[in-house]
């Protein structure tokens, strides 16, 4: 009998959750309040840990009852708790009841332990190959007044570090109520002794490192644009100020949704921190019917006691393996020519199939056509819609230039954006009520566009029967889905005026699941999201689209911040990287072509130009690129990541993959602005046998594992006096190093 990762000792009414990688333990107390005891490093099992409830009240404190005043919520760790019963901080769930009321008191009710993990009907989530690799326990709280029953579910994992949590209500009276929040996990942690580090940035420089001290109040990112957004991640972790990317205790919490979210940590002023992460309680409101349930989104904590890598490893291999599915989710991608910076807009057969030809003598595997392809696109300003090809300007149709292209031995892709409409569009003169806005007033534009009401199937089904008229006659091996503005003014004729609290979640379950309708009937087409860039590059999206388009930014110094902030969490499968032409569209600035390519290579890979403008030498320098690509992309988008040295901290970035066997690595090395006469350096690198022997590329001298490790691997460049005869190397330099056991 296998040994189970989810005990329960009644005699102290005590769930232990461990799995010889970390622990997790509550209890269920007198009153029937769930209380969190630990969560961290593995404890050895045993009857009970009721020493870690610290609970003693303190003066002035709200207590339990007149006859019970040795017990005050507001400290005590729990699971779940409630709004304004006690407890002075924000809680996990609020109910408006008929009464007017929005107290509950939700009590333990009962538990069940499952083999593997449920899925969560019509939502992203992590998921068990087998029911032997996980274990889920379902805690059942109750509250008898309201009639309603919560469960909270808990997915361990074989052998992972990872906790998938998630909330689940339901309506068991004879009345309705309103959720106005259901956040999906709390975590109360004993101490504030930490750091917060969380993603932050805006259109262009998405998810740069931001690391604080915690305080007291609460701290939270959070997004209220209807996207997960440029501007914060739904990510967020807490390390001790001494961890490292390869030591000490760190807590990441992840989201895997798509819409408004919050996460935040409330420090109190007995210095307890409360991790509370969920959908957006502002923008939420949903009225529950008798019999009803509604579920919340999944929540992932990663623990790790060896730092950050550690810590993004477990997300990148939950993610690459548990939570991204289909054909793709396993193959190395194909490296790519994506027609945007090359023509924008500027679409005809004759200058896409140019760029194919070019794209080809490369050795680029597939070709993407992006915007502009549709009826009268020709800007910003129309055809949002209406998605039937442009026969102006491809007189064939999509079929033939798709046919063109195939026989040139290059696979085809497609731009496609279908959650937005244009006002000059045949579909807004047919339902100009399918435009998310309140009736009679002023709508706000994004890029000139409005956002389709995707809370109505009949929108969404619209357009699925638009896209599939197109998809099923080509040859369609990916498509990008792009999402190009934020949600305003959200309100939806299709609900009614108590329904519109539901209407960012509905519309973020329309693009779910039309999604899933997508993947269902065109299995084989890889998936790439986007949203201006790196708008909604999110953990629920990777459960439909295996790869993002990690930012509109293909400046390689830029890709540096961006891709070392992504890897936080994201795999380098899941990264959309590719090399622009220089001077850079985004910031003007020239970098060298080898640089471009040492960056995009950590990612899915491919090329965002016009080849026929490139000139001899530059076509050359690109073939043995895309050969290099070849050859190394199994171990670049499925090996084990490491962060080396962060570009937020200085002039030098520097990260490598390792594969499963430790006989190859790659290491990246950049150093932003060439110094006079400057210090040599050395990068240690991770993740190698300590045993084993590497060739180095451009070292005529071998390194044991330990040795770069411990001595490091000397990147000196001409300033320090290396390699001289180059005559210095200038701005914006970067090396990659091939390792091999020999
Ligand atoms: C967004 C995307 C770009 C490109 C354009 C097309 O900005 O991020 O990659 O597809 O839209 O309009």
């Amino acid at each position: 009998m296998r040994k189970t990762m989810i005990e329960y000792k009644e005699s102290s009414r005590t769930f232990h959750l461990h799995n010889g990688l970390f622990s997790y333990i509550m209890k269920v107390m007198d009153n029937g309040i769930l209380a969190q005891l630990y969560y961290g490093s593995p404890l050895n099992p045993k009857e009970n840990y009721d020493y870690l409830l610290e609970q003693t009240p303190r003066p002035m404190s709200v207590t339990w009852s007149a006859q019970q005043d040795d017990l005050s919520l507001e400290h005590i760790r729990q699971e779940y708790p409630q709004t304004l019963s006690g407890d002075m901080r924000q809680g996990a769930v609020s109910i408006l009841q008929n009464t007017g009321s929005r107290i509950s008191e939700f009590l333990f009710e009962s538990f069940e332990i499952m083999e593997g993990k449920p899925v969560l009907e019509g939502l992203p989530a992590c998921y068990a190959l087998n029911k032997e690799e996980a274990q889920t326990l379902c805690i059942r709280l109750y509250d008898r007044l309201i009639q309603a029953r919560i469960s909270l579910f808990y997915t361990i994992y074989k052998d992972r570090t990872v906790l998938c949590r998630s909330a689940r209500i339901e309506n068991l009276s004879n009345e309705s109520f309103v959720v106005d929040s259901l956040m999906s996990a709390i975590l109360d942690l004993p101490d504030d002794e930490f750091e917060m580090l969380d993603l932050a940035g805006a259109w262009a420089r998405e998810r740069h490192i931001d690391i604080h001290r915690l305080h007291p109040g609460v701290q939270s990112i959070y997004s209220l644009r209807g996207h997960s957004s440029h501007n914060f991640n739904p990510f967020m972790c807490l390390k001790k100020p001494w961890t490292t990317e390869d030591a000490g205790q760190a807590y990441g919490f992840s989201l895997v949704y798509s819409g408004n979210f919050q996460i935040s940590a409330d420090v109190d002023t007995y210095n307890t921190t409360r991790i509370s992460i969920g959908m957006h309680p502002l923008t939420f409101s949903w009225p529950l019917a008798p019999g009803q349930s509604f579920q919340s989104p999944e929540a992932v904590f990663v623990y790790s006691d060896q730092g950050l890598n550690a810590m993004s490893q477990t997300f990148h291999s939950l993610f690459q393996q548990r939570l991204a599915r289909g054909v793709w989710k396993n193959k190395v991608r194909p490296i790519l020519l994506n027609s945007w910076e090359g023509i924008y807009f500027d679409v005809t057969e004759q200058k896409i199939l140019d760029m194919a030809r070019g794209a080809k003598e490369l050795g680029v595997e597939l070709f993407v056509l992006d915007d502009g392809w549709f009826k009268n696109r020709n800007d910003e300003t129309s055809s949002l819609g209406d998605w039937i090809e442009d026969f102006k300007k491809l007189p064939g149709g999509l079929k033939s230039l798709c046919r063109k292209i195939k026989d040139m031995g290059l696979d085809f892709g497609l731009w496609i954006e279908p959650e937005m409409i244009s006002e000059n569009s045949d579909l807004y003169r047919a339902h100009p009520e399918w435009v998310l806005s309140v009736p009679n007033r002023r709508k706000s534009a994004g890029r000139r566009q409005y956002v389709l009401d995707f809370s109505n199937p009949q929108a969404v089904d619209c357009i699925y029967e638009q896209l599939i008229r197109v998809f099923d006659g080509l040859p369609l091996s990916y498509v990008k889905w792009d999402m190009n503005r934020s949600l305003s003014e959200v309100y939806s004729i299709a609900w009614s005026p108590e329904e519109q609290g539901t209407v960012y979640h509905r519309f973020i379950l329309g693009v779910y699941s039309l999604y899933e309708r997508l993947i269902e009937r065109y299995p084989d087409i890889l998936f790439e999201s986007c949203a201006s860039g790196g708008a909604r590059f999110d953990p629920g999206m990777l459960y439909y689209a295996p790869q993002a388009w990690t930012s509109d930014d293909t400046d390689a110094v830029e890709r540096l911040k961006i891709q070392y902030g992504t890897s936080m969490l994201y795999p380098i499968s899941s990264m959309g990287s590719h090399v622009s032409q220089a001077p850079n569209h985004q910031l003007n600035r020239n970098t060298p072509l080898a640089t471009r390519a040492n960056v995009a290579y950590f990612g899915t890979f491919g090329y965002e130009l016009d080849p026929n403008r490139l000139g001899e030498a530059e076509k050359e320098e690109i073939r043995h690129q895309v050969d290099f690509m070849k050859e190394y992309r199994e171990v670049i988008q499925f090996g084990t990541f490491y962060r080396l040295r962060s570009p937020f901290e200085g002039n030098e970035t520097a990260w490598m993959v390792v594969d499963k066997d430790r006989n190859t690595a790659l290491v990246g090395y950049y150093r932003t602005l060439q110094k006079v006469n400057s210090r040599y350096r050395r990068i240690f690198l991770r993740g190698l046998d300590p045993e084993k022997e590497y060739s180095i590329t451009g070292r005529d001298y071998t390194c044991s594992g330990s040795e770069l490790e411990r001595a490091g691997l000397v990147v000196s460049d001409s300033s320090a006096g290396e390699n001289r005869s180059n005559g210095g190397e200038g701005d914006y330099l970067s090396r990659l190093f091939v390792l091999k056991a020999v």
